[in-house]
């Protein structure tokens, strides 16, 4: 278990996208509220375009640009096709004024998305 600071509070604003590098793939940071952030991989199950290019939904919902499935972002998992598997989900906290991930605690029993990663 290793928690990393990958922002401060003020680089991420509320309903902001980041995508960090962590163990080698990439995750998908976002900051919902000003004291939630959740963390998921940056990979869509369908055709494995990068999510932090998508649209964030007021029900926080992460919709794919390309052909719009729809993920939870605290439960990664689909909520209507094309994408019919979830998407991992990481832990993730606010604290000390900083955006903290832990990648070795997936919270979701999904698995990794296949490459290509972006
Ligand atoms: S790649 Fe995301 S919906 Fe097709």
């Amino acid at each position: 278990m290793v928690w990393e600071a990958v922002a401060d509070l003020d680089q991420l604003e509320e309903g902001d996208m980041m995508v960090v590098r962590m163990n080698g793939e990439p995750i998908c940071v976002v900051r919902l509220y000003e004291d939630e952030a959740v963390a998921v991989h940056n990979t869509c199950t369908h055709q494995q375009q990068p999510l932090n290019e998508g649209y964030l939904q007021e029900d926080d919902t992460l919709i794919c640009p390309a052909h719009n499935s729809c993920f939870d972002l605290r439960t990664g998992e689909p909520k209507g096709v094309p994408a019919v598997a979830p998407i991992p989900v990481y832990a993730c906290k606010i604290e000390d004024d900083a955006i903290w991930v832990d990648v070795d605690q997936q919270l979701n029993d999904a698995e990794i998305p296949h490459k290509p990663y972006h």
